[in-house]
Formats: structure tokens, C-alpha cells, sequence
């Protein structure tokens, strides 16, 4: 019945999905049929013949598409202005004989030692005034005027040569920009922060103001006095510092959208760039998105967490998000082990499946790998492979063969959409602005707390959006902010009416604590949620890194304590002892038809999932009162009303699963008999489902 009652909740969200991108619709990859299977394929690094037996692999693994010449510069342009096709020629001719396409990347994330010889001044300076050599991977510096121009060169020629190729599908712009360099504080980019500040603030007084200058004496008269926040002998200014996260951002931006305009100038095929959603700091995705046509994410697994699923599920949720709930591209995760943690566990048999199908699941018709045929020289020759160095007569290409069947059969699902009626908000320049130094405890940690609330959200098989706090909240029954320390006026005054409207929000402890100068407003904490929350915070009362407390519920807090005032809220539960024994620690405040809850202190596992149903149940979602221990279970819509039920088993228990209408299984092919599903330990099923 509970399960009944979900699905009609799911469905009767279909109307209200929240629509925040420019993008009205987003385009798809040009001609790839059904899902697209595939990965980077750095074909340079092999002699020909090889490559007439990788493209009969890729036949037998059922790949249709490979991300080409990602590292290719070097050969592309040997000399500034001279280009060698022929490469990109042979290859791309080739694949497009086989009819396999192409995801052409621009070679940017890699200029060529001539590059480095010829523009010394290029090179990206650290925070601590070093400067970064060659002979590895990365950024040029964002804000370089040589290096801009010779990615505007580079992207210009490669599409107007193959911008109407017949293999080519869509464009890779360069390779997870801000990883690994994202800052740089080179002269050039000195004198680029200073003019981003300039139109950011049009007078020096505003900027003294912002950053509250008169602190430690660090009043600006001039434009050229000021620096990068480098190293320097205490806390720099962290307004300053908050600023030149965004001005890095914004050069990364700027660096891409001068590679899209110049392909767009010969080519009108879908531009993208693949993400790292939740993995890199560096960037502000909500800024990226609209700048592009197909949204792609690249995702690798916490090997080392024996639930790393959870954290894969969410990176899944926010690019999903970034894609405005569209369908996206995982452009690559591994077929097995990486080569660059600590300890590169393998992934063990099904794994790769459950890993791709998560990822399906959450939205993305395409699943890709880094790579297609495993290194023999460089520092990723113990990275996995599609194609591992043990050949084809080994376990993980078998399993790719098997998961590129199992791709073409799940062709129906492309195109259909995930639905959720729960939202946390993911805002970059809070985690930006919460990072820094000298808060009141070295353990206050947003991200922890959103992978916390996220597993709560994730063990209840409830489906997670991502949202910007200043977004159309409306179409969600549960909004949460996990530790939202920076709150806009415009963000503060969004949550207020969604909780107005009807809304249910769920905050924690450091939420709107200040404004996007990283200022706090005049007044008590929490700055400018006080009204929402009907409270504020007399003192923080942050905990010993051994203590705990008891709340009155039966839980325990860590990290965090204070002392509330209420003023409209009323107490849930208090602190039994600690610091701030007899006051309040959990709050609910009434307001409108909505109503916002407040947890002052760090609850974790049952205890925060105890909250966390509460809450729920508040909201009016329901969860499925059949819970499978680490059984994931989501549903993807199509237009026509029919829904494909993922059903993925990360136990070591052997489930059968109630999935009423449930009329067949795509990946066994097998008819489902009396709504109930088997699906061993270690499986995935997907299955259809009409209503
Ligand atoms: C990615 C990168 C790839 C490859 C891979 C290895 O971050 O884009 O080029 O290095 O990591 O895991």
C-alpha cells in the first residue's frame, strides 16, 4: 500500500517539475541509437594495427561512440599555426567506416612543450608563489592571453576541418576544467582580478565595503594594490578570498565558452564538457550549465568506503540536477581500479554493472570509460580499462561485452525521466565561503553533513534533486539545507516563501550565519533565516572532539551545540546535558501553510534517520514500507506514462521485490509473474512498469 502511495506521489509531481535552466531543451547526442556505450580512446598511443583490433572489440562490446584526441595537441599543431590532420583523419575515418561515433574532444587541458618554450609567462603560480612546470597534465593559467588564443586557434581549426564529419556526434570541450589546477596567481591573472572586481564592484569604496576593509586596516585606495589572496602571515581576507573563487570560476567559464563560440562559428553539433560533480571544488556548476548543450559528469568510485554506492548515487543526483533533470552523460567512471588512490581496490564481479546502472537510473543515457584500452607507458598504465592489459580473455572485458548486451536492451528507457519531491541545496559559494579558516570549530563540515542527510534520504530509497537556494522551490514537498553558512538576501527571502507556500524546509545548525560578502547581517544568528526559522542563536556552543550530547529524543549529538531563543518556533526536542542543557535543539516553526524545522547539533546514523522520517512524514512523502537492506530502487517516467523500475542489489542477500504492474524485466528478458521480482544478491533488474 505504502509503495502504492509513493508512486502515485511520484507521479502527481510530473506536472510541477521545477525548471530553472535558460535551456528550455537541451539536445542529445547527434545519431547515436539508444543508450551510448563507450569511452575515451586514446588511439595515439597505439600503432595502427591495433586500432583495426580495438574497433573489432568495440563491435563485439557494443560500443557506439568514443571520446577521441583528448590529449592529441602535441601532434595536432607541432608548430604555433601549423596543423597535422592526419591523425584525426585515420582515426576518425576509421571509426566512421565501422559506425561507431565520435565525441571529439579539443586537445586544451595539454599544450605542447612548444607552447611552454615559446609562453613561459603562461604557466600557472600557485598560492605560494611557485610556479608549475610542464611534462604532466593540467591548466595553463585561466587568465593567460597566449594561452587564450591558442585555444581559440586550436578549437577553431578542429571544427572547421571536422565540424560536419560524418563520425563526429558532438564536442568534448577540454577535460574536467579546474582539475587539477584551478587558481592561478600569475601576473596576468593579478591584472584579470582586478578588472572582474572592477565590474563586480565599479568603485574602490564599494569593494572596501564589501570586504569590510576597515578589518585589520586593509582599506584599498587604489585598483592596483590589489593582489591575489597569496600566502600570506595570518587569515587573508576572506571576503577577498570568497571573491577570487568566483573570479577563478568565472576565467575557467571564460576559457570555455571560448572554445564553444569558436566550434560554433563551423559547427552545429552539441557541445559539452565533462563535470565533476561533487568531486571538484574548483567550480560553481550552476554557472556552467546553461552554457552548454549536453550536460556530462565523470565519476570514480571512494573505493576504500564499502558503501561507496551511496556517494556514486549522489554525484548521480546533482549532475542530473546540473542537467535540469535531462538526461546526461556519464562520460567516464572505471571498469575497475583506478591507479591513483592510496589503494586501488578492484572492483569485484557485477560491480561495474551496479555502477553503470545507478548511474542509468539517475538519468544518464549514456554510459562511458575512461578508458577504452588500458596504457602501456605514462602514470596511468595500473589505471583499468575497458580493454584491461590481460586482453579480452579476462573477467572485466567479459563483463563489458555483458554490459554493452545489456545497454542495447534497455534502448527503451532512454529519453525518461527521474522525479523526485525531496531537494537539498548544493550552493558552491557557501562550501567556498564555509571553508575557511578560523570558524568556530575545525569540525564544522557542509559537505559531511550532506553526505549524511543524502544516506538517510538514500537507505529510504527516497529520490534526491540538488538545488540552488535561490531557485522555484515550489514543486518540491521537502527542501534541506545541510549547512548553508552563506545565505544571499535574495536566497533567504526564496526559502521564506517557499516555506509560505506550503513548503516543508529542514536546516541545520551554521545555516545563514552571512551574506554573500561573508559578512554577517546586523542582529542575532542565523542573519537572515531568523524569520523562517522563528529563532536565534545567543552563543555557539561548539563540542570537544570527544564529546557527545543527549537529546531528549533518545539521540546523541556531536560537533556542535547552542544556546536558542525561540521567538515563533517551538522546541521538538532539547539538550538533556552539555553546554546548552534544557534549551532547544530541535525546532519547528509555523509559518504560512509551511513549516521549518531546526536541528542545532550533529546527529548521525539512526539518530539523524529518526529526524530525518519525521520530517518526511511532516512534508507528506511517504516512504516505501518495504525497505530492502542496500536495495536501490528507483523509477524513471517515460512521456508515455511507462516507468522502468531499477532495481539494484548492493547486499549479499538474495531479494524478491513487490513492483505492482510490473510486466517485464529488460535486462533477463524475463516476463514478471504476480508483481514480485527476483533479484539476487549483487544484481541489477530493471524493469517495466505500467500503471
Ligand atoms: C579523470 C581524467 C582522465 C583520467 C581518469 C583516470 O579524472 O579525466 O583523463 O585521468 O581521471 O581515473
Amino acid at each position: 500500500m505504502a509503495i502504492l502511495m509513493l508512486r502515485a506521489c511520484t507521479v502527481s509531481t510530473l506536472s510541477k517539475q521545477v525548471k530553472e535552466s535558460n535551456v528550455q531543451q537541451r539536445r542529445w547526442i547527434n545519431g547515436v541509437e539508444g543508450i551510448a556505450y563507450g569511452g575515451d580512446y586514446n588511439a595515439e598511443q597505439w600503432p595502427e594495427q591495433t586500432w583495426t583490433e580495438d574497433i573489432e572489440l568495440m563491435k563485439q562490446m557494443g560500443v557506439n561512440l568514443v571520446t577521441v584526441g583528448v590529449f592529441s595537441w602535441a601532434l595536432l599543431e607541432p608548430a604555433e599555426g601549423q596543423f597535422d590532420f592526419s591523425f584525426h583523419d585515420r582515426i576518425l575515418g576509421l571509426l566512421d567506416d565501422a559506425g561507431i561515433g565520435v565525441d571529439l574532444a579539443t586537445p586544451t587541458v595539454v599544450p605542447p612543450a612548444w607552447f611552454w618554450k615559446q609562453h613561459p609567462e603562461a604557466r600557472v603560480v600557485t598560492k605560494d608563489g611557485v610556479t608549475l612546470g610542464h611534462g604532466s597534465r593540467g591548466m595553463a593559467s585561466p587568465s593567460s592571453a597566449a594561452y587564450r588564443e591558442a585555444i581559440a586557434r586550436v578549437a577553431s581549426t578542429l571544427a572547421e576541418r571536422y565540424g560536419s564529419h560524418p563520425a563526429v556526434r558532438m564536442w568534448h570541450l577540454h577535460n574536467e576544467y579546474g582539475v587539477p589546477i584551478s587558481e592561478c596567481y600569475g601576473d596576468e591573472s593579478v591584472a584579470a582580478f582586478r578588472a572582474w572586481l572592477k565590474t563586480r564592484y565599479g568603485t574602490i569604496d564599494a569593494l572596501n565595503t564589501a570586504w569590510g576593509n576597515l578589518f585589520w586596516g586593509q582599506l584599498y585606495r587604489e585598483w592596483d594594490e590589489i593582489d591575489a589572496p597569496r600566502r600570506s602571515g595570518s587569515v587573508v581576507n576572506q571576503s577577498m578570498q570568497l571573491d577570487f573563487s568566483r573570479f577563478s570560476n568565472d576565467q575557467l567559464i571564460g576559457c570555455m565558452t571560448i572554445e564553444r563560440d569558436a566550434i560554433r562559428a563551423h559547427s552545429d553539433l552539441p557541445v559539452t564538457t565533462n563535470f565533476m560533480a561533487g568531486e571538484t571544488d574548483a567550480t560553481d556548476y550552476w554557472k556552467w550549465r546553461d552554457e552548454l548543450d549536453i550536460i556530462s559528469n565523470d565519476h570514480y568510485l571512494d573505493a576504500e568506503r564499502r558503501d561507496n554506492y551511496v556517494g556514486l548515487a549522489m554525484a548521480a543526483d546533482l549532475t542530473r540536477s546540473y542537467a535540469n533533470g535531462e538526461p546526461w552523460v556519464l562520460m567516464e567512471h572505471s571498469t575497475s581500479a583506478v591507479n591513483w588512490r592510496d589503494r586501488n581496490i578492484a572492483k569485484r564481479p557485477g560491480e561495474m554493472q551496479r555502477n553503470s546502472l545507478q548511474h542509468m537510473a539517475r538519468g544518464a543515457d549514456a554510459i562511458m570509460f575512461f578508458q577504452l584500452r588500458a596504457s602501456r607507458f605514462g602514470a596511468e598504465k595500473f589505471h583499468s580499462a575497458m580493454i584491461p592489459q590481460g586482453g579480452t580473455d579476462t573477467r572485466v572485458y567479459r563483463e563489458v561485452v555483458d554490459l554493452g548486451g545489456a545497454l542495447k536492451r534497455l534502448t527503451p528507457v532512454r529519453g525518461s525521466r527521474v522525479r523526485s519531491r525531496v531537494a537539498i541545496v548544493w550552493d558552491r559559494n557557501s562550501f567556498w565561503a564555509s571553508g575557511q579558516e578560523w570558524h568556530p570549530s575545525i569540525d564544522l563540515d557542509p559537505r559531511e553533513r550532506t553526505n549524511a542527510m543524502y544516506a538517510q534520504l538514500w537507505h529510504r530509497n527516497v529520490t534526491v534533486d540538488f538545488v540552488h537556494p535561490s531557485h522555484d522551490l515550489s514543486g518540491y514537498a521537502l527542501v534541506i539545507l545541510p549547512q548553508l553558512y552563506l545565505v544571499s538576501g535574495e536566497s533567504a527571502a526564496n526559502l521564506a516563501r517557499y516555506v509560505d507556500g506550503g513548503g516543508t524546509l529542514f536546516a541545520s545548525y551554521f545555516s545563514g550565519i552571512v551574506d554573500e560578502t561573508d559578512t554577517v547581517p546586523v542582529g542575532p544568528y542565523p542573519g537572515q533565516l531568523r524569520g523562517v526559522l522563528g529563532l536565534s542563536v545567543s552563543e555557539f556552543l561548539p563540542l570537544y572532539a570527544d564529546q557527545a550530547v543527549q537529546l531528549s529524543g533518545g539521540g546523541s549529538g556531536t560537533i556542535w551545540s547552542e544556546e536558542i531563543k525561540l521567538d515563533t518556533a517551538d522546541a521538538v526536542q532539547t539538550f538533556v546535558d552539555g553546554p546548552a542543557a534544557g534549551g532547544a535543539a530541535l525546532t519547528v516553526n509555523r509559518v504560512g501553510a509551511g513549516r521549518a524545522y531546526y536541528l542545532a547539533t550533529a546527529l548521525h546514523g539512526d539518530d539523524l534517520g529518526a529526524v530525518i522520517d519525521d520530517v518526511l512524514g511532516a512534508a507528506g512523502v511517504d516512504t516505501a514500507s518495504e525497505v530492502h537492506r542496500n536495495l536501490e530502487r528507483i523509477t524513471r517516467v517515460a512521456d508515455t506514462g511507462e516507468a522502468y523500475e531499477f532495481l539494484i542489489n548492493h547486499s549479499e542477500l538474495d531479494y524478491a521485490v513487490a513492483v505492482p504492474g510490473a510486466i517485464d524485466e529488460l535486462i533477463t528478458g524475463e516476463a514478471i509473474a504476480a508483481g514480485t521480482v527476483p533479484v539476487p544478491a549483487g544484481a541489477a533488474r530493471v524493469v517495466r512498469v505500467v500503471r
